[in-house]
């Protein structure tokens, strides 16, 4: 008697579950434009809309000693050892943004450069990111300053860095420090970069540092970059309210790999919670995996779009810890290896829309060395922004991922996001026809 109770509402739970997954796959739907026929030209930007690049301090300047340094060294990566030389050149490649004809960049300050050891500050190397901005300023470029962009002190790694809450002061500290010092000429900062990646990349999958494989410390680090974030706004907000801060949130879409599948359809929007819906939460309520942060709740003047791909999940998805991205038959594999899906951008702002905040897209790129799919992507990704913006969406800005080739982390020197094409013996750059492109269609407005 009971087992046949048992088996049936065993079946119409599994009933009950295919019809709310048939629904769900109604509702979210995985748009594919055909773009033989899209007219890419077709670009409708208003006035005032910002046209930029993107870097981070440890992928550029060169000659660090943080983090990261000593997470290559441990685990034999490629080192990032000179990188593009951003340190000494940074006026020349101020020049390219120039020429570029850009009006905004985003770039990141490296801590470990401020405070080498703790409680100790270079006020030298402080200027010379003051010099920089002034650089900006003077060729009307609004400067974007990222705080904290996967980088920090090792003295401060050394003591848990992010996992520990009792750690959080001393990042405001230095957070202070720098808005303090810059707040009379830098409008816009982004507190913390791409929570979701650091904390996976780095205490999940480790292979970003501290190279942990720990699924609570994961969801701790995550938790906790959201009370670093809420703590640096509650702290600047007051004293410089003319200033905009938000964070640069890595938005990667969550598809079914076989979408008649039962199994891959939750497994896709588990993912897409876990990646993105629970920080979104997390900003609007104040809780994220179950556990309060009323510090973080209502802190966003503009959040920070960083878009790339979407990931196709299914019981297969296993081969992804391998970085072996599956994808769909239309689609176009990049170098990185996932799909180019320029129409999930769209779906990212969607994603972003209910935060009630204005859209800065603080990056979007393509590894590609020899420059066969960057233009295509570049003018794929502005079609579709265009459209968002056209149809009332209000994003501000757009970043390309990147202004120069450069270090990219754990990959090394190997995958190329450049415009411009860095020769890492001579430090040349050259920029790449999808940078003329690009600069053709910034141009024009
Ligand atoms: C993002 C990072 C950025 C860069 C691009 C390719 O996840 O924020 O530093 O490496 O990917």
């Amino acid at each position: 008697m009971w087992e046949r109770v048992l088996v049936a509402a065993l079946a119409a739970f599994i009933v009950f579950k295919v019809t709310l997954i048939t629904y769900r796959r109604r509702k979210y739907p995985e748009p594919h434009e055909d773009w033989a026929n899209v007219n890419l030209d077709d670009l409708h930007f208003p006035e005032g809309f910002h046209w930029g690049t993107a870097t981070a301090a440890h992928q550029v300047e060169g000659h660090q000693a943080n983090n990261w340094t000593v997470h290559e060294a441990a685990k034999g990566l490629e080192a990032s050892g000179a990188a593009c030389d951003h340190w000494n050149r940074w006026k020349d490649d101020f020049q390219l943004l120039s020429d570029l004809g850009m009006t905004s960049y985003r770039f990141s300050i490296e801590w470990s450069r401020l405070e080498p050891t703790e409680g100790a500050w270079d006020e030298a190397a402080l200027a010379v990111y003051a010099e920089m901005v002034d650089d900006l300023v003077g060729r009307g470029i609004r400067p974007v300053v990222t705080l904290h962009h996967f980088t920090h002190p090792d003295w401060w790694e050394a003591k848990g860095g992010f996992a520990d809450r009792a750690n959080i002061p001393a990042f405001a500290a230095y957070c202070e420090r720098v808005v303090d010092t810059l707040a009379d000429r830098v409008k816009t900062w982004v507190t913390v970069n791409e929570p979701t990646v650091f904390s996976t990349m780095g205490y999940t999958l480790g292979m970003f540092p501290p190279g942990r494989r720990s699924i609570p410390t994961t969801l701790r680090v995550m938790r906790n970059l959201l009370f670093a974030h809420g703590t640096v706004y509650k702290a600047l907000k007051p004293k410089h309210p003319e200033l905009q801060f938000g964070v640069a949130k890595n938005v990667t879409l969550f598809d079914p790999k076989n979408r008649w599948s039962p199994i891959d359809w939750p497994l896709a929007r588990l993912m897409e919670w876990f990646w993105n819906g629970a920080w979104r939460s997390g900003m609007q309520n104040g809780r994220m995996f179950f556990k309060d942060i009323p510090e973080a709740k209502g802190t966003l003047d503009f959040v920070g779009l960083n878009y790339y791909t979407h990931v196709l999940v299914g019981p297969a998805s296993v081969s992804l810890l391998k970085m072996k991205f599956p994808k769909r038959r239309q689609e176009v594999a990049t170098e990185f290896g996932y799909p180019m899906y320029a129409e999930g951008l769209r779906r990212a702002i969607e994603f972003l829309a209910p935060l009630n905040v204005p859209i800065e897209i603080t990056e979007n790129g393509v590894a590609d060395a020899e420059d066969t799919l960057r233009t295509e992507h570049l003018r794929r990704h502005l079609w579709v922004l265009s459209n968002a913006v056209k149809d009332g969406h209000d994003v501000r800005s757009y970043h390309h991922w990147s202004l120069m080739d450069n270090f990219e982390w754990a990959e090394g020197y190997s995958m190329r996001f450049g415009l411009h094409r860095v020769d890492f013996e001579s430090q040349e750059r050259t920029l790449r026809p999808s940078g003329e492109v690009y600069k053709a269609i910034v141009g024009r407005r």
